[in-house]
């Protein structure tokens, strides 16, 4: 197993999942020193949520931002301009081809790195059937993987399940995100594909985003220095 030279706390990103910022404010000041990397998404975005990318980015956190854009090109290269001068580490975007060529030429100069989402998890063969597509999930994720390759796209968002058939495809050059972690006997919620975060860094994911696993916990300090001690067992 080859793993990039990334720190295993900075393999933890906590999905601030929360309703208002002043939420996810207490849960940073709460975590301190213990996270290094936050995920923002469209539920804090949209809650006034987006200039605590530039606060993190001050205070020398990392941020992956969760907005997963898919427009026409040039509205697309603004935005992700937009994005790279908060200071964010991750933009996440669909995998079409239009989308991922203006993304990874826009962020281009700055140290903001695009993410692709290949075929969002919640999708299933009939579910891309319905939506007119003729491929179905496995071939459609393998198809998107080596186009976001091509288009210089900096990594994946996968299930951990993907993790290790897609790392065969991409190499190491890119970088392969998983959510989907749960630690042993925590609550699964609503993921059905799980892996403990030890399993997916064996699987091949250089990050790992972890919400409610760390926002529910009775101590979610306690919580993320667990998984980051997962981690970097896993790592040894
Ligand atoms: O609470 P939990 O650990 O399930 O949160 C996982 C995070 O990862 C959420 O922010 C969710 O939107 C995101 N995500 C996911 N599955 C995907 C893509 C993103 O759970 N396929």
């Amino acid at each position: 197993m080859e793993h990039a030279n990334i720190t295993p706390r900075d393999r933890l990103i906590v999905a601030l999942d929360l309703r208002a910022v002043s939420a996810a404010e207490a849960m940073i000041a709460r975590l301190g020193d213990a996270v290094t990397f936050y995920k923002i998404g469209y539920q804090l975005a949209y809650a006034g949520g987006l200039p605590l990318v530039r606060q993190l980015v001050g205070a020398g956190k990392k941020v992956f931002v969760d907005l997963k854009l898919h427009d026409i090109g040039n509205t697309v290269a603004r935005g992700v301009e937009s994005v790279a001068s908060l200071g964010g580490t991750f933009l996440t975007v669909h995998a079409y081809p239009q989308t991922m060529k203006a993304a990874a030429e826009a962020r281009a100069g700055s140290d903001l790195k695009i993410l692709a989402v290949t075929v969002l998890t919640s999708y299933d063969d009939g579910d891309l059937h319905a939506a007119g597509y003729r491929l179905g999930v496995s071939d459609l994720v393998e198809a998107r993987a080596r186009q976001a390759q091509i288009f210089g796209i900096d990594g994946l968002v996968c299930s951990p399940e993907e993790a290790s058939s897609l790392r065969k495809i991409v190499g190491h050059k890119m970088q392969l995100v998983t959510p989907g972690i749960r630690t042993a006997g925590s609550a699964t919620g609503d993921q059905k594909r799980i892996m403990t975060p030890a399993r997916a860094i064996a699987a091949g994911a250089d990050y790992l985003v972890v919400g409610r696993p760390v926002l529910e916990a009775a101590d979610p300090k306690a919580a993320a220095d667990g998984i980051i001690a997962e981690i970097m067992q896993a790592l040894a």
